[in-house]
């Protein structure tokens, strides 16, 4: 079993495949957070190690003033008010005014299997291909419960965890943080790895080392945000991409969060990941229940890059859901920054055209097919097709799209209201809003509040109208905006219970449309919206070099199907930086694939390289988009970026690299695969030389820098 339980030592043994995690019941009754790590089958009880907690000046056990105080033990679950000073995993007040709760075994479950959590997207087990353990946790006392929900998924190095409050009190309690995970690393030299950024810059790699004290990391905008992600990596100071300890933890969800890494005075750092607990509370009455968020973790002693092949793996398998969870998505032509909001169905035709002879699948429809719209301040929430561009509406363009042998997608931001628009005048009070405030703009407009039954309603009814209406094979789904003017601790969670259920009711109507997430670029790309869409527009930076960055970062934590990724025109519309079209393919062929430009812009040259990447693209997708990924040279620490992809049956690989600035007088940087059979031999698909696996990861494989904006791309076939 991947999870048992010693009665003797009172233990219990999470395993995957390669690690184990301990929690240890301290004289029967507080969980202990033991080990986390490489495989280990027996962890001395904590009785034989009693000289590591016992500190001076703390807070005793008034019925045992012997037993052990839980201010210097690393805890399962943090808790404040009987002797550990840390920040808390938990905080609740209960009715009458009091924070302190107690909470102690109760009872235990372990099953096969994973509950899905009320609500909120989660990880899924197949064929019961996980076990869950249930640790029920009583504050005698006030007679609240706190249940930690473990799952191991041991084949993929996954461990998720959640919790839940239960009130069996009499009495209404408010809940003012409730940490899905917590982590305390005992003796702990581990430095922190986070992947912050803003709008058109998300997923950056910072490393540091934590002083004593609190790091924070959080979003309070309502989404996920661009300027931080639920992620975080602990790690030993000398890992590397390829040795060295690494923890990860990754929160499934896409609205306010908070990561908190304390290292306390004894050097023990306690990690908490959760629902932000920033002007949070939540009011929980007599027998109601509180379920947090799901937390993935994953521990590898072999590096970053094993640490996020086992998340691609994990998020692609047990997370992603739908149709196109394992099947090839199309390659697409988005109007956006070939025509902003200037067009016309004859227009949009010439591209489709265009892009037909390029062999693109689909066109994506972008902003201002509705409405009035022909900027950005007015028109959301008037669904319809703005009859001056589109005399034949939605239906009538996706008619002759499809006559042309192309899908066709669209754009909707379905979660928010231009002040201009006629369901505003309809409905003023269905944006998010203070009584006797003003609401704030943002991108010119409002957000509709999600927590409200009637506007869920509204936006699964207007969207099943216009995709049942019109052939519709891709949804993009925006969301321009961060939101203000919160009138109240619950809405900001109640508005993404809404908005988690208006994606559930219309992704599950609509199993064959694809759907990409957006949020002005890559705003809330993160695990819960992967739930939902498979995949999510990466950034609005379209910039090839930037883009190296971002893409970069964001595999971290994210699989390439994931990242949407498209060639656009130079100078570049965010940065006016000009590079050549065939870099710009081959970053946005690191990707999910598309265009988005004025294809009859190009010249022929650039119309037959589009061909040959379009094809290169589908013959060797398969490997790009659910191949192992392997990072080679990281753009942060140096002018190379360099990754490759092995098929699943490791007989493909395909490398890219990439130099960004170029150095006079300079010989070639040598790269070094990873990943292939020392034994085996690799033939080069574009000059037929052939190299063994171990040449390959031990000498490796010329990258130019003589000038700038080089990239290439290297196929290898295993011989067999
Ligand atoms: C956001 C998206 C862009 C585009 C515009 C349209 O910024 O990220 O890709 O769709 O909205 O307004």
């Amino acid at each position: 079993m991947p999870i048992t339980f010693e009665e003797k030592t009172k233990q219990f043994y999470i395993s995957t495949d390669n690690t184990t995690y301990i929690i240890e019941l301290l004289d029967g009754k507080i969980p202990v957070h033991r080990y986390w790590g490489n495989t280990l089958k027996n962890m001395p009880s904590i009785e034989n190690t009693n000289a590591d907690f016992n500190t001076i000046y703390c807070i005793e056990n008034t019925e045992n003033p012997s037993a052990l105080s839980t201010g210097t033990l690393p805890l399962e679950y943090g808790i404040y008010g009987t002797g550990d000073m840390r920040e808390p995993a938990v905080s609740v007040q209960l009715a009458d005014g009091s924070f302190t709760l107690e909470p102690e075994y109760l009872s235990h479950k372990i099953y096969k299997g994973k509950r899905s959590i009320n609500g909120l997207p989660s990880s899924y087990a197949v064929n019961d291909d996980a076990t869950t353990l249930e640790l029920t946790l009583a504050d005698k006392a006030s007679n609240i419960n706190i249940i930690l929900y473990y799952t191991v998924f041991e084949e993929y190095d996954i461990i998720t965890r959640s919790t839940k409050i239960v009130n069996l009190s009499e009495k209404p309690i408010d809940i003012k943080r409730i940490s899905s995970a917590c982590v305390d690393f005992y003796d702990s030299s581990l430095e922190i790895v986070h992947l912050p950024g803003s709008w058109a810059r998300e997923r950056h790699i910072e490393r540091s080392k934590p002083n004593h004290g609190i790091m924070r990391f959080d979003s309070k905008r309502g989404a996920s945000g661009h300027c931080e992600n639920p992620f975080i990596a602990m790690c030993e100071p000398n890992a590397t991409e390829t040795n060295g300890d690494v923890y990860a933890m990754n929160l499934v969800y896409s609205g306010n969060f908070e990561i908190v890494a304390e290292l306390d005075p004894f050097n023990t750092l306690r990690t908490l990941i959760g629902i932000n607990s920033f002007n949070f509370s939540w009011k929980l009455n007599p027998n109601e229940e509180f379920a947090s968020p799901e937390t993935v973790m994953t521990y590898s002693s072999k590096g970053f890059g094993d640490m996020s092949r086992n998340l691609h793996n994990f998020y692609r398998n047990r997370l992603c859901r739908g149709k196109y969870q394992h099947s090839a998505r199309p390659v697409l032509i988005n109007n956006w920054e070939a025509t902003y909001f200037d067009f016309n169905e004859e227009k949009i035709l010439a591209i489709a055209e265009k892009a037909k002879e390029v062999g693109i699948d689909m066109l994506v429809l972008d902003d201002g097919w509705f409405g009035k719209r022909n900027n950005d301040d007015s028109s959301l929430g008037d669904w319809y097709s703005n009859k001056e561009k589109l005399p034949n509406g939605l239906a009538g363009l996706g008619k002759k799209l499809n006559g042309l042998g192309m899908k066709f997608g669209v754009w909707f931001e379905p979660e928010m209201v231009s002040p201009d628009s006629d369901l505003y005048k309809i409905h003023p009070d269905w944006c998010i809003h203070i009584d006797g405030r003003t609401p704030h703009l943002g991108r010119n407009q409002l957000v509709l509040d999600l927590s409200r039954i009637e506007v869920c309603d509204y936006i699964i009814g207007f969207l099943t109208e216009t995709l049942s209406n019109a052939p519709i094979s891709y949804v993009k789904w925006d969301m321009n905006r961060y939101i203000s003017d919160i009138s109240s601790t619950e809405l900001s969670h109640r508005y993404m219970l809404g908005l988690y259920s208006v994606l559930e009711a219309v992704t599950s109507k609509f199993p064959d449309v694809l759907f990409e997430g957006c949020a002005g670029g890559g705003g809330r790309f993160d695990p819960g919206m992967l739930y939902y869409f498979p995949q999510i527009w990466c950034s609005d930076d379209t910039d090839a070099v930037e883009r190296l960055y971002i893409q970069y970062g964001t595999s971290f934590a994210y699989p390439t199907c994931t990242m949407g990724s498209h060639i656009s025109a130079c100078p570049n519309h965010q940065i006016g930086r000009t590079t050549p079209f065939s870099m710009r393919g081959n970053v946005a062929m690191s990707g999910q694939f598309g265009y988005e430009l004025d294809l009859s812009t190009l010249t022929v040259d650039e119309i037959k390289t589009a061909k040959e990447q379009v094809a290169f693209y589908k013959a060797h997708r398969e490997t790009i988009q659910f191949g192992d990924m392997f990072r080679l040279s990281s753009p942060f620490e140096s002018n190379i970026a360099s990754w490759q992809y092995i098929s699943k049956d490791k007989n493909e690989v395909v490398a890219f690299f990439f130099t960004i600035t170029g150095k006079a007088n300079t010989l070639h940087k040598m790269i070094k695969l990873q990943g292939l059979e020392t034994d085996c031999n690799y033939k080069c698909a574009e000059n037929g030389k052939i190299y063994s696996g171990a040449y390959l990861m031990q000498f490796g494989l010329p990258a130019f820098q003589n000038a700038d904006y080089i990239s290439n791309i290297i196929v290898l076939k295993k011989e067999i």
